[in-house]
This record gives structure tokens, C-alpha cells and sequence, in this order.
């Protein structure tokens, strides 16, 4: 639209010009015709009334001139005459001839001196006049001077009105332009383009065999491109199919959404997945009356979502955007990608005081602290554990409604949000099966035992299936939990826990990202390091972090590594930048907001500290990025430092191992990120000690090409084995073989 503006609005302006033009040299030329024709007919008139003056004036008879004078002046056109002597002093002059002629003759002067006629246009009192002198002699010398007066105004008035009238065939010729071009853009070249974006998009999708078509002459070339581009990506995605079916059973190969898309279908065959979880995967806002959404800083979703897009069928989530409700139908459904819709978003609208209870208090401060162990005291009122009972309700009653029809659906509930939601549906829906994953680390039976409604959520959680975490340490301390808590059969060798003839399989399932093995693609190239500018990146060394701001992801005790380095080895100061993204979270939890501030606080500190006019030695951007920029950050940066002081899995971890093509940067990773016990070739540190980050910086930055690619190959190696394609085939596979 803004192109189809600016070609009008160029069309018009260069129209505008031509036509000015022209105009204004149609004005100027009209301007000389209409005065030349003026003077002329006014010298005549002149001579004409000479010969009758002259007589009279001749005789001395002023009564005679000044009827002569005004016998001719209401002739068409004459604004006045007036009859001067040889002295310049007025002999008669008729009534409407204006005063400035008689008052201040300079012009009759002049001519009286010089015996030429003379004529002058001027504008007196507004109006547009031509004063002529024409002298008369007696004797051979100058005896006086009749003076004509004649109106003007017409030749403005001509000349205005073809200004106006090319105005107005400007102002047609705009409407019928802009009118070609948009109908021209609209009709032809929109509907061209439009075909082959559809061509191209269904060629992607591989929804239907290629087609070909026409299009204007200038358009074959690319017509036929297209059409041949399309008919190789029809047949890349028969034969990926094809092979993805026959691999199917082979679990060596890698996991692909196509292969995912093809075990679904072989495995799950008709049946709906349904995912469950707190945080919806797309949030739509508005503001000033504009609606654009986004998708939130969430590792769930980061996972989840690649498997939704694969595998169709529906999420369950809080429709938590100001824009959500009218975003979605009556049901608060929508299809999602926005952009390219793959499976249904379903939303549920909760009351503020339901996520102030739910979401802020009991989820966020009571079971995210005490199941992270991060030293922050979890809180535990009664009040938000009313409103998180609810909130579980309020899903069960949504979930049971969508699911009334439907047999044996798959249920895949995530976090720690939702932790009685299997209960409520496994005591409605038997038949239903039900896996729960849990995204954060499960603490020590000891540490859990502080929760005083450890036995509810407890029993909430054995309504699953199989319960997922991401090690095998977290499900050992849960059965543990369960050991001490439940009273139950609890099967070391089989990892399950039997109540009330239920059995819930605890499994370990270490999730991943959406892997991509586009390394032969010759476009895969490194961003340019010139998009550092924009972050005020000004060095050749770059470290990088990306996390939530969250009082989890250790980000101060990061800080405090990178001081230590900048103290043991000052020879970095201005050769190393560390560029940290942390996009603000959770801002309703006190806890959050401080932690926020006290990041900021340490930055400044840190860099007032060791910083120079040109450098600061940390930058902190507290915004979130899309992954596609992160992904560039990711490909720029020497090494990647994470330092959770706990953390369930960790993936900005692979995602930055899965952005390095080349096989280089060094990836720093905290002991305590559940990613560490998969990505081997990491420089593992204990965040709490500033030491240990700081020469692990150290020996990042120092590490030759040659140890760099070992490491990173290790680490892509595992990434591309265990991706979250694989993470959801096991999953599923493990919830629907529950007898
Ligand atoms: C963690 C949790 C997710 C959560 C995410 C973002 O990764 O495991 O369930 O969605 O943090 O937090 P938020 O509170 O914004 O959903």
C-alpha cells in the first residue's frame, strides 16, 4: 500500500511540475499579448481625442475640454482622462480619474519634458490601471498633454483564469492517474503477484501438485522460475515424506518436523492432541487503536510451539493480551500462526484478582522459588492458593468442554501452572491420557516438604499419565517426594507410582528446540558484525547473554564474573564487550521488579568502574528480541555465558549452539542449567563463584579454532540427536502406550 502511495504521489508531483510549467509560461506569454493590445488601443484612442482636444485647447476654452473630457470617458474600458497644460498643472479632468494622476502627475511631467508619448501600468487603491500621456504641441513645441486612464484589471483577470482552468484539468488528470495506477497495481500486477505468492505458499505447504500459469509478457521469466521452483519443492516434499515414513522406525536419524508430522500419523493416527498450559503461545495487543501481537520470552513456548505447528490440533492457554478477546471468535478460538495458521488456539479469560492469586502469587511466588532453589523465600498465602485451585478449575471445565466428543484424546499439560489439572480431568475423562511436563527442576523431598499444600498438588500431578522432567535427577527427587508425602506403590524399575489402581510413569525427557540442519545451505552466511553498531557494540570481542530478567538466570552473579575478569586480565578492557538481552518478565511479582533494578544498578556500577569514554564493558538491553535477531547475536558473538543459578533445562543454550554453522564461539554454562548434563562440550562454572566465570571467560576468549569446532560440533551433535522433535515422538509415544 505505502509503495502504491508513493508511486501516486511521485506521478502527481512530476504532473504538477509539467503542468506549472506551462502554465506559467502560458501566463507570461497571454501577460505581453494582452498589454501589447492594451498600449496599442490606447495610443489610438489617445490620437483620436487629441484631435479633438487640441482644437480647444488651442482656444483656451476649459469649459470646452472638460466637456470633451467628459463626454469620452464612460466610454467601455476608460477609467478617466484629464487634459494638462504645459506647466504639468490639469486644464480638466473627469470625475473618476484618480486622484494620484492629478496630485502627483510625474509621469505628464516627464512626457512634457521629452514631447513622447508614454504609457505606464499601476496599481492604485487596490486597483490594476494603465496611465498613457500622450503631448500635444502648438508651434512646434510642447503645448500640453492629454492623459487616458485605462482599466487593466481584465488582464489579471484573463491571466487568472488560466491558472484556474489548468488547475482544474490538473485536478482531473490527478483523479484519473492515481485512479490508472491503483486500478493498474490493484487489477493487473496485484493479482499477477498475488498468484505467484500462492504458488509459492502452496508449494511450501505442498498442498497441491504444481501449477503453471501466464501472466503479462514482461512476467514469463519469472512465471516460468516459479513454476519450475515449485514443481522441485513438490517433489523435495513427496520425497522427504517418503523418506521420513520409511525411517521411521530408525531412531539413529535425525528427528525433523516432517518425521514428526509422519509418526504422528502412523502412531497417534485420528486422535486430537490438546496442550495446556499458562502462557498462550501468541499474545495480541492494542494500543492507539493499532492491534500487533507477539510471542512471548518463554522457554515452553519456544518448544512447544515448533510441535503445534507440525502436528496441528489445539492450545489451551490464558488469554492474557488486552487484545486477545476481540482477536478470537465467541469461544475465544482463533487459528494461529496468525500469518500462517497451523492448529487452534484456544483461550481462557481469567478475572485480575484470578492472576493476581494463580499466576502472580501462588504459581510465581510460592512454587517457582521453592521448585528453583534460588534462594528467594517462596510465599505461601492461603488466598492464592484458593484462586490457583480455581484457575485449575477453570482450564478443567474448558478442557472437559472441548474434549466432550472427543475419544480418547491426548492431553499434554505443561508446568508447573497447571499442577491439579490432571486430577480433575482424569476423574471426568478415564479414557483420556494425560502426560504432564514439568519445565522447571523438581527440589529435594526435604525442600518440597515446606509447601503446605504439598499432598494436593502431589495427588493433582499423579492424575497424569506420565510425568515428564527434563533429568533424571529431577524425577529421583520427585519420586522421593512422593515416597515420603503419598502413600503409595512406588516401582524403582519402572520409575512409576501406583494409587488407587492408577499408575503414573515418571520419565525423564530432556526438552530441546526445533534443530535446524540447513548446514549445507550455502545462504547460511554470519550476519554482519556492523549490526553490533546498533546495540553500541563497538569491540572485536563479544560475549553474550539472553534471559528472561528473572532472579534465576544468575545474572548478577554473571556481573560480578565479568568484573573479576576485567580485574585479572585489564588487558581486555576495551577489546570485549558483553552485550546482555534481558527482556523484562513477570514485572507484577515484587521480587522481579527489584531484581530488575538491581541488574541495572550492577551494570552501571561495573561500568562506571571500568568503563571509558568509548566503552562500557557491559551493555544491558532489557527488551525483548525476536529470534531471528537473537539468531544473528547468537552467530556474532565469541562466546555465550549463562549462569543460571538454577534452571529446569536452559534453551538459550542450544539455541545459540544451534545458530553456530560455522562450529565456532564457546558456550559458558552453568552447572546448575539442567542443559549441562546434555551439552558436553561446554565450559561448565559454578555461578556462584565470580572466579571460576571470570577464567572461564578467559579461557573462551583464548581457545584455539581448532577446540572451538570440537566443542561446538559435540554440542550440535547432541542438539541435532535429542532436538524437540524427538522430545515430543518420546513424550507422546510414552503417554499413548500407557495401557
Ligand atoms: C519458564 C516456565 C514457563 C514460562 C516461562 C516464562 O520457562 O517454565 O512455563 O512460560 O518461564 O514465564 P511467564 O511467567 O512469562 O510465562
Amino acid at each position: 500500500m505505502r509503495q502504491i502511495l508513493l508511486i501516486t504521489l511521485g506521478t502527481i508531483l512530476v504532473v504538477s511540475l509539467i503542468v506549472f510549467g506551462f502554465t506559467f509560461n502560458q501566463v507570461n506569454e497571454e501577460r505581453l499579448d494582452l498589454s501589447a493590445d492594451l498600449q496599442y488601443r490606447t495610443r489610438l484612442l489617445a490620437d483620436s481625442l487629441k484631435e479633438s482636444v487640441e482644437p480647444s485647447y488651442n482656444q483656451n476654452s476649459t469649459s470646452t475640454l472638460q466637456r470633451i473630457v467628459d463626454k469620452f470617458s464612460d466610454r467601455e474600458r476608460i477609467v478617466g482622462l484629464a487634459v494638462f497644460n504645459n506647466r504639468g498643472v490639469p486644464l480638466a479632468s473627469s470625475v473618476d480619474i484618480p486622484a494620484r494622476v492629478i496630485e502627483n502627475p510625474d509621469f505628464v511631467f516627464s512626457a512634457l519634458d521629452t514631447g513622447e508619448a508614454a504609457g505606464v501600468f499601476e496599481n492604485i487603491e487596490g486597483d490594476s490601471l494603465y496611465l498613457f500621456v500622450s503631448p500635444f504641441s502648438e508651434n512646434g513645441s510642447v503645448a500640453g498633454a492629454l492623459v487616458v486612464v485605462q482599466n487593466a484589471a481584465y488582464i489579471d483577470e484573463a491571466l487568472a483564469d488560466i491558472w484556474e482552468r489548468n488547475a482544474l484539468r490538473l485536478f482531473l488528470q490527478i483523479v484519473v492517474f492515481s485512479g490508472a495506477i491503483v486500478l493498474l497495481v490493484r487489477l493487473v500486477l496485484y493479482n499477477i503477484l498475488k498468484r505467484f505468492a500462492d504458488s509459492i505458499k502452496s508449494a511450501r505447504r505442498s498442498k497441491t501438485s504444481p501449477t503453471h500459469f501466464g501472466g503479462p509478457f514482461f512476467l514469463k521469466p519469472l512465471a516460468s522460475e516459479i513454476a519450475k521452483m515449485h514443481t522441485s519443492l513438490y517433489e523435495a516434499r513427496v520425497a522427504a515424506s517418503e523418506e521420513a515414513r520409511m525411517r521411521l522406525e530408525k531412531l539413529d536419524s535425525p528427528w525433523t518436523e516432517e518425521r514428526l508430522r509422519e509418526f504422528i500419523k502412523a502412531h497417534v493416527k485420528d486422535r486430537k492432541i490438546f496442550v495446556v498450559s499458562n502462557r498462550e503461545p501468541y499474545i495480541h495487543h492494542k494500543e492507539k487503536n493499532v492491534i500487533t501481537y507477539s510471542v512471548p520470552a518463554s522457554g515452553m513456548v519456544t518448544a512447544l510451539e515448533p510441535i503445534m505447528k507440525a502436528c496441528g490440533g489445539m492450545w489451551i492457554a490464558h488469554g492474557s493480551g488486552n487484545a486477545d478477546r476481540e482477536t478470537a471468535d465467541a469461544e475465544g478460538k482463533l487459528a494461529v500462526p496468525p500469518d500462517e495458521p497451523h492448529y487452534t488456539l484456544k483461550r481462557v479469560f481469567l478475572t485480575e484478582r484470578e492472576v493476581k492469586g494463580h499466576y502472580v502469587g501462588f504459581s510465581n511466588e510460592a512454587l517457582w522459588p521453592l521448585c528453583l532453589m534460588a534462594h528467594t523465600r517462596p510465599i505461601f498465602r492461603k488466598e492464592d492458593w484458593v484462586e490457583y485451585r480455581r484457575v485449575n478449575g477453570k482450564f478443567a471445565e474448558t478442557l472437559l468442554s472441548e474434549i466432550r466428543d472427543v475419544q480418547q484424546p491426548i492431553i499434554l499439560i505443561q508446568d508447573l501452572h497447571l499442577s491439579l489439572l490432571p486430577k480433575m480431568i482424569k476423574e471426568n475423562r478415564p479414557d483420556a491420557q494425560i502426560g504432564l511436563f514439568w519445565h522447571i527442576p523438581w527440589p529435594s523431598a526435604e525442600s518440597f516438604s515446606i509447601c503446605p499444600q504439598r499432598k494436593e498438588i502431589l495427588l493433582g500431578m499423579l492424575g497424569a499419565d506420565v510425568i515428564g522432567f527434563h533429568t533424571q535427577q529431577y524425577c529421583n527427587n520427585f519420586l522421593d517426594t512422593i515416597g515420603k508425602e503419598i502413600e503409595s506403590k512406588i516401582d524403582f524399575e519402572q520409575f512409576s507410582v501406583t494409587r488407587d489402581e492408577h499408575q503414573t510413569f515418571i520419565k525423564p525427557f530432556p526438552i530441546s528446540i526445533a534443530f535446524s540442519t540447513e548446514k549445507a545451505i550455502p545462504t547460511v552466511t554470519a550476519p554482519d558484525s556492523k549490526e553490533l553498531e546498533k546495540f553500541g557494540v563497538h569491540t572485536k570481542l563479544l560475549g553474550l547473554g539472553v534471559d528472561r530478567l528473572d532472579y534465576t538466570k544468575g545474572i548478577l552473579e554473571r556481573f560480578k564474573g565479568i568484573e573479576h575478569f576485567f580485574l585479572k586480565y585489564p588487558s581486555y578492557r576495551e577489546q570485549f564487550t558483553f552485550l546482555q538481552i534481558a527482556p523484562v518478565s513477570r514485572l507484577e511479582v515484587l521480587k522481579y521488579r527489584e531484581y530488575g533494578e538491581a541488574v541495572t544498578a550492577e551494570a552501571d556500577r561495573i561500568n562506571v568502574a571500568f568503563g571509558t569514554r568509548d566503552w562500557k564493558p557491559i551493555i544491558l538491553h532489557k527488551k525483548y528480541y525476536n529470534h531471528e535477531m537473537l539468531n544473528k547475536l547468537y552467530q556474532l558473538a565469541d562466546l555465550c555465558l549463562i549462569t543460571s543459578v538454577h534452571d529446569g533445562m536452559n534453551l538459550v543454550a542450544k539455541e545459540f549452539v544451534a545458530a553456530r554453522f560455522d562450529e565456532q564461539g564457546a558456550l559458558i554454562l552453568s552447572n546448575f542449567a539442567g542443559a549441562s548434563k546434555d551439552l558436553k562440550g561446554a565450559l561448565l562454572v559454578n555461578p556462584y563463584s565470580a572466579e571460576e566465570t571470570a577464567e572461564a571467560i578467559s579461557a573462551a576468549l583464548n581457545m584455539s579454532k581448532t577446540e572451538q569446532r570440537r566443542r561446538m560440533k559435540l554440542m550440535r551433535e547432541s542438539v541435532k540427536n535429542y532436538n524437540v522433535y524427538r522430545w515430543s515422538a518420546e513424550f507422546i509415544k510414552t503417554v499413548t502406550n500407557v495401557e
